[in-house]
């Protein structure tokens, strides 16, 4: 199934339209457009149905999928570090302002070597199609020519990207063999990049953005920030930063700022409806209303808080607040790749912080009430959640939306997705899919209707 613009897909397919909506159409009849946009979606009970399921099928321009298999939206991760991925699942053991400087700083200063940069980011982009990234929002390095690299190699696999050359001028923080050469330096760089970018924008609408990348306060000067706040406000790319992370982070801001993260980056001109926040555990009610007025988002990433930041998002609230959410990865900071994995410890995270984890506190006062969110939610998140952020039609089986999609195939080898059409409901299946499914199970991936 290489390509399927100007081509009808009928099968089983599983969506979600908002947060508490979540769809499995059976035998639904799904049109592609030329444009690898969804142009009509027809169900099993409309009038018009057996008709239209002839007329592409006569046309020999229909897709059957088999009936163990499920067609879903591909997923949005919100937050990647793609200089880490040699990092997955090591170095974990030590708090972040302590991995940064012994681990991670290392190993992204040496993308300095473009065939280095090659050989990683090849593999990175590929591997994050296999597990249904369709959509990824990447940390560079400080390099301009490797994170170029980077944008080239999403451009060469199709993968739909946001690419930020990552701002680190600070010289209190940031080692001298691993830190931008000067602050003119940094933002020059930053500016380069971004019409790098708008050049390769030409021959690939929709699929390529810059982001301007300050990597979070502590890393960048006063200065940096106010010029990039400045270049933020004159163009209309994306901006991406750390904010409220870990205890060590929130308070060194406030420390060096006189206030919090959220206040500082508003007074720096970099809040915006652009503005992708990663993390956000330890924002105040007021930092949440600000985050809000200003239309910013944020990348919620459940696994790497357990390990970094010592503690869970409130996601419930800031959803009650109305702050617009994605999933996140954080790779490496957490040892999962998989926005799939992402959305489950979602769930996870929710309960956890919802009843509290120390046995040797009463019940009562161990966790923070109502702080669960469902599986429909958490898929929201991973899906449509995420690339509305992007203000990206994507995410979901609506008329215009990509037809960014991953193929679940229940009977693959060594499956653990057992369904019952007798026992289990549609919201069963649904669960099941969510909660059973591995990246064996993913068997294609599209993005704009193109296989990749
Ligand atoms: N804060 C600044 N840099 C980083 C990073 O690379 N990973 C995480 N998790 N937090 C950061
Ligand atoms: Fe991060």
């Amino acid at each position: 199934m290489k390509k399927l613009t100007n081509k009808a897909i009928l099968g089983s397919i599983i969506f979600s339209s908002s947060l508490n909506n979540i769809y499995l159409e059976k035998n639904a009849l799904l049109v592609i457009g030329p444009n690898g946009k969804i142009s009509d979606l027809i169900k099993r009970n409309e009038d018009r149905y057996h008709n239209e399921v002839r007329k592409y099928r006569y046309s020999q321009s229909l897709v059957e999928i088999k009936g163990h298999q499920y067609l879903l939206p591909g997923f949005t991760d919100l937050h990647i570090h793609a200089p880490q991925w040699p990092q997955l699942g090591k170095a974990l053991d030590i708090p972040l302002e302590k991995w940064l400087q012994k681990y991670t700083f290392p190993l992204e200063a040496k993308f300095k070597d473009e065939n280095f940069a090659h050989f990683v980011y090849e593999d990175l982009v590929r591997s994050l199609l296999r597990a249904g990234t369709t959509t990824a929002v990447y940390f560079g390095t400080i390099h301009q020519r490797a994170t170029q690299i980077l944008a080239e190699k999403c451009i060469k696999f199709g993968q739909r990207a946001v690419v930020g050359k990552v701002v680190m001028d600070n010289h209190s923080q940031c080692p001298d063999y691993y830190r931008d050469s000067s602050t003119r330096d940094a933002l020059d760089d930053t500016e380069t990049f971004t019409k790098f970018v708008e050049e390769l924008q030409k021959n690939n609408e929709g699929k390529i953005y810059a982001a301007i990348t300050p990597r979070f306060i502590p890393s960048c000067t006063n200065e940096a920030l106010y010029e990039l706040g400045k270049l933020a406000k004159q163009s209309n790319v994306f901006v991406q930063t750390h904010c409220s992370e870990s205890d060590w982070e929130h308070q060194h801001v406030l420390d060096r700022c006189g206030k919090t993260d959220t206040e500082a980056l508003q007074e720096f001109g970099l809040l915006k409806k652009s503005t992708i926040l990663a993390h956000g555990n330890f924002l105040s009610e007021q930092d949440m209303d600000i985050i809000k007025a200003q239309q910013a988002n944020i990348a919620h990433c459940p696994l790497s808080n357990f390990f970094f930041s010592d503690a869970v998002f409130p996601l419930r609230r800031a959803l009650r607040k109305g702050l617009s959410i994605g999933l996140g990865t954080d790779i490496a900071g957490g040892p999962s790749c998989s926005v799939l994995d992402t959305a489950k410890n979602t769930i996870f995270a929710s309960r956890a912080l919802e009843s509290g984890v120390n046995p040797f506190v009463q019940r009562e006062g161990r966790g923070l009430s109502n702080s669960r969110v469902s599986f429909k939610e958490a898929f929201y998140l991973a899906t449509k959640g995420g690339a509305q952020v992007l203000s990206i039609p994507a995410g979901s089986f609506e008329k215009d939306f990509y037809f960014d999609a991953i193929l679940i195939d229940t009977e693959v080898e060594h499956s653990r997705i057992s369904l019952d059409k007798f026992i289990d409901s549609d919201e069963d299946m649904i669960q099941k899919l969510i909660m059973l499914s591995s990246r064996s199970n993913i068997v294609e991936t599209w993005v704009g209707a193109v296989s990749v």
